[in-house]
This record gives C-alpha cells, structure tokens and sequence, in this order.
C-alpha cells in the first residue's frame, strides 16, 4: 500500500491505518470506563465491547479533531463517550425491537432479559456523561445532553407510528436524523470543538456528519430488506415485522398498487410474516425501484455531506473524510 500522506485517493484501509492507533486508545478507554462495581453492568459492558461493532462513530470523531490539528487525549476520551451513548442507545433500541440478535450474537435484552438490560443502558448513558463531565466544558455536555434527548425522541416518535402505512419521506427522514444523523453530526461537531475551529468551519463539519449519518440510516434501512443476516449481524425483514414503515418502503408504497399495498398492510397488521411471504415484500422492494431509488437517496446525501467539505482546506484528513461516505454507501455489514 502506498504511504498515506502522499496525494493520493485513499481507500478504507487507509483511513483506519490514519486512525488505527487512536481508535485502539479508544477502545481500551471503553473497556475500562464499561468496568463497574456492579458485576451484571460490568459482564454486559464487555460482552458488547467483544461483539465487535465497526466503531464508526469515534472513527468520525477522532478525524474530525485530527482534521482540526486537535491531538490530545480528550478526543480519545470523548471518542469512548460516543461509543458508550450509541452503545447505550442499541441496547435500549434491541428492547424496544424486542430484537434477539445483534453484532452475531444474541442481543443483550435476549441473554439477560429486559429489565437488566435497561439499566444497564442506564448505566452506560450516565457512564458516558461522568466521562464528559471531566472535560469541564459545559458545551461539549450541553451538545450531548441535547443528542441523547433528541435519540429518545426518536424513538418515542418511531413508537407513535408503528402500524402506519402512511410515514412521508420526509417523516422517515426526519426519524433517521433523530435516530442516527445527530449522533454523527456531534461526533464531527466535537472533533472541531476540541480543534479550536470557528463557528462556520464547526457548522460545516456538523453539516457533513448529519448528511453522512442521514445516508447510513438510509442504507441500514434498505439492508434490512437485502442484506444478508448473517454479514449483517442482525436480523433481516424486520423494521415492517416490528411495524415500521422505513424509507425503502416509502417509495415502493409510492409506486405500488392497491395489491402491493395490501400485502404490506397485512404484515403490519399480523406484526408478522404469516399470511404474506418476506420475498414478496423484498420482489416489491425491488421490482418498484425503490431499492434503486434509496441507494441513490443515500448517495446524494453522501455527495451533499462532501460538498460540505469542498470550501475547506485540504489534508489527509480532509481527504479520509471524503471517502468515508463511500464505505456507507457501498457496506454489506
Ligand atoms: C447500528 O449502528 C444502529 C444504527 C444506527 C442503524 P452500527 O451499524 O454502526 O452498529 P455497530 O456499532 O457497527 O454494531
Ligand atoms: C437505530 O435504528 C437507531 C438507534 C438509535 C439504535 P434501527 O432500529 O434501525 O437500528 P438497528 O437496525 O436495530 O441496528
Ligand atoms: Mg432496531
Ligand atoms: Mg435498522
């Protein structure tokens, strides 16, 4: 492989070779700030620490203080935080779903029940603050304390429209913002808090981390309908099993008939896939281009989030930020 600080293209390899020993300062700091008095939190904090995960989240983060000439220890620190919230938030997520699987393994609610599991992600949310706390900085708590209210209602705003098969694009978007895209902008908004950047550079840097998060959740939404279970991690078909009408969906909707729509309506109806086959969804999907017309959603949304980035200046860093989007766009896991 060619040395990275040459003006080349970079690939993914490159751009975690650029983060690499950061991102393992980062883990360890996971591991130790998951250790807890408590044993059941402490066993639940290692087993989703092993589980893997792709650590996309502190990847943004620590680019984005690196972008900004920030190389301190504090953005390790908060790269751990914004591991430990969206950590927190899958575990409350998976009971939500009622879901059984996650990272290839059964998912915390399965093994250790509901009510363990929820306070667990307790633990971890407040883990994460005591963490923040220690920067003394009562910007960098104010953003995640905004993050974290704003995820929740995301869910409580998903929770009010499960079974409904009228959810606009926009309202699918706006969900994937709440869910997802604000925690990508704030791990970009954090790196250039800690770099010291000006109001407009932090607003741009925010700005592609939203259109990048915004472009994941896109993706996450259509893998559920065509990816496979076993690279993915998790299981498939299942946002329509659980009630939720996500953006694929929306566009196949769209240019359906009334047969189409019937059949979808009686998987929300059944909460299940009884009187109507998963293929027959996944073949509408498809045959209606919505599984095109979402990938060229998140594309879009993935040039918007470059875009934000042209007026900057140039750098490795800069250059890794660029081709980031693309391992969204093009992930099977
Ligand atoms: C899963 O996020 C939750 C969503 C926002 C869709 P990731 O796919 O980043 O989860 P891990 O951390 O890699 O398992
Ligand atoms: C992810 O939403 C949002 C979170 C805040 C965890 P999903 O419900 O799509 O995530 P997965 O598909 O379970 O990972
Ligand atoms: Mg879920
Ligand atoms: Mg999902």
């Amino acid at each position: 492989m060619e040395p990275v600080t040459k003006q080349t293209q970079l690939n993914t390899a490159d751009v975690f070779e650029l983060i690499g020993h950061d991102l393992m300062r980062v883990e360890e700091e996971f591991i130790r700030q998951g250790e807890s008095g408590i044993e059941p939190v402490a066993e639940i904090a290692r087993y989703l620490q092993a589980g893997g995960g792709k650590r996309l989240r502190p990847a943004l983060h620590l680019l984005a203080a690196k972008y900004c000439g920030y190389e301190g220890l504090s953005a390790v620190k908060l790269g751990a935080v914004l591991e430990l919230v969206h950590t927190a938030t899958l575990i409350h997520d998976d009971i939500i779903d009622g879901a059984t699987l996650r990272r290839g393994r059964a998912s915390t609610n399965r093994r250790w029940g509901n009510a363990m599991s929820v306070l667990a992600g307790d633990w971890l949310y407040m883990q994460a603050f005591h963490i923040a706390l220690a920067e003394h900085n009562f910007r960098i708590l104010d953003i995640l304390l905004v993050l974290t209210q704003t995820m929740v209602e995301g869910e409580l705003i998903q929770l009010t429209k499960l079974g409904r098969l009228d959810v606009t694009e926009e309202e699918a978007l706006d969900l994937s913002y709440r869910k997802t895209a604000c925690l990508f902008s704030i791990c970009m908004q954090l790196g250039a808090l800690l770099g010291g950047k000006g109001h407009k550079e932090e607003t741009q840097l925010a700005a592609y981390g939203l259109n990048t998060g915004l472009a994941f959740q896109v993706i996450d939404d259509l893998l559920d309908f065509v990816a496979s279970p076993q690279r993915l991690g998790k299981p498939v078909m299942s946002d329509l099993r659980e009630g939720k009408v996500t953006l694929p969906l929306v566009y196949a909707l769209q240019m359906t008939g009334a047969r189409g729509r019937r059949k979808v309506e009686r998987v929300l109806r059944e909460r299940g896939f009884r009187s109507v086959q998963p293929e027959e969804i996944i073949a509408l999907v498809k045959q209606t281009g919505a599984e095109e017309r979402t990938r060229a959603k998140a594309a879009s949304l993935a040039a918007q989030a470059c875009h934000q980035l042209e007026s900057l200046p140039d750098s490795i860093y800069k250059r890794a930020l660029e081709v980031f989007p693309q391992f969204i766009l093009s992930r099977d896991f």
